[in-house]
């Protein structure tokens, strides 16, 4: 066996994924980091999510905080709650999910509101918007004892209700330009690095911005709810952060298709993009502030529907689990402020009083 051969393939991988981005920079010069994400985590046949080789948690790539533990879904769902009756207590009302990976979000909130808000359990309809077919698949297998109360939609439909996504945005492939120059993916004989070249356009998360559109377009009236980790004008650092089996790999060409890749979220361009498509700003503030909002008017039995039998109404057990749980979203060192919520609102009366989340928010200037 060449052992040699061996380890600069392990390097490399020179799967037919980098082959095919390789072929690709050869033929066509190099490409915008945008197209090369694009293919690293969703190229058809073998992205990192594509192909659903990602795994979230502790024996995967990395912890997100559906994957901390059912609570934060039952947190999320005490909101959802408070939000359906915003809305007058509408009867379809629908929950529209993007991200949704392996749906288990999906099954904590839908979980949490049979067991414990009956009413809202009528009127809900979970929609999970999901490109690749190999995550759907798990998600009907997870979701299947909900019946037809979940739906995956071919195309996004108009609704009322909630859009919610959970660390979507920094998913999304971005381009890398600054002060007019674009670093592009290139060809160094077959090792990959960057090029830089003088451009015009200013525009990185072309993605992300589309996807606003798109979710602008369809809500008739309610809410979306962005949570990820992202930046402001003013504390403007940008990182593509590569990240396998718990720790940050050096760079983007490191493990390619077997690593996650994600970018902080431009919080400003998104607001200003939901803004010029009609919807305004209900709220931004960090996950800690949100989460202890909701525990603070839901969490000790304060449900937003009133009692119903004997069921257990609070989203906090009194349990060690759901106490580290609680620990680990809330913790400022741990995901509490590493992460951000942003709440934005169409067709609905802009002087109510703040939702739940944003009890304790801190002001942050979004312009
Ligand atoms: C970082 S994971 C987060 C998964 C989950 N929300 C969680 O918090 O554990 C990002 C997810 O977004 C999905 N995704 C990326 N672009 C998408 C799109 N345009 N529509 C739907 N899902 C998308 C990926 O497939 C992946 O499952």
């Amino acid at each position: 066996m060449d052992v040699d051969r061996c380890a600069f393939d392990l390097l490399q991988l020179n799967t037919p994924l980098v082959e095919s981005i390789r072929e690709t920079i050869r033929a066509q010069g190099p490409q915008s980091f945008a197209w090369f994400m694009q293919q690293a985590l969703y190229h058809p046949a073998y992205g990192y999510y594509s192909s659903s080789r990602c795994a979230i948690g502790r024996n995967g790539d990395y912890f997100t905080n559906v994957s901390v533990g059912p609570l934060f879904g039952q947190l999320l769902a005490s909101q959802f709650c408070e939000i359906w009756e915003r809305l007058g207590k509408v009867n379809d009302f629908v929950i529209v999910e993007q991200g949704a990976h392996d749906g288990q979000f999906a099954l904590d909130v839908l979980e949490f509101v049979q067991n414990c808000l009956p009413q809202f359990f009528d009127a809900l309809r979970y929609r999970i918007l999901e490109p690749f077919p190999i995550l759907k698949q798990q998600q009907r297998q997870r979701l299947e004892a909900f019946g037809d109360k979940v739906k995956w939609p071919d195309s996004p439909e108009p609704f009322t209700g909630v859009h919610f996504s959970n660390e979507l945005l920094d998913a999304m492939p971005v381009s890398l330009i600054s002060d007019g120059t674009e670093k592009l993916v290139g060809l160094n004989g077959d090792k990959f690095g960057f090029v830089e070249r003088r451009v015009h356009k200013t525009i990185s998360n072309q993605a992300a911005l589309d996807c606003i559109d798109e979710i602008a377009a369809n809500l008739q009236r309610g809410y979306v709810i962005a949570i990820d980790y992202g930046f402001l004008y003013e504390e403007f650092e940008r990182n593509v952060r590569v990240r396998s089996q718990h720790r940050n790999l050096d760079s983007p060409f490191e493990q390619i298709g077997y690593a996650d890749i994600t970018m902080s979220v431009d919080w400003t361009s998104i607001v200003e993009r939901a803004q010029a498509n009609g919807l305004c700003v209900a709220g931004f503030t960090d996950q800690h502030h949100f989460l202890t909002g909701i525990i603070s008017q839901f969490g000790r039995g304060g449900s937003p529907e009133p009692p119903s039998g004997d069921r257990d109404q609070s989203p906090l057990a009194d349990s060690r689990k759901a106490k580290r749980e609680l620990q680990t979203l809330l913790h400022p060192e741990m995901l509490g402020r590493a992460f951000q919520v942003l709440v934005l609102a169409k067709n609905l009366d802009a002087s109510a009083p703040p939702l739940a989340g944003f009890k304790f928010a801190r002001e942050r200037r979004m312009r």
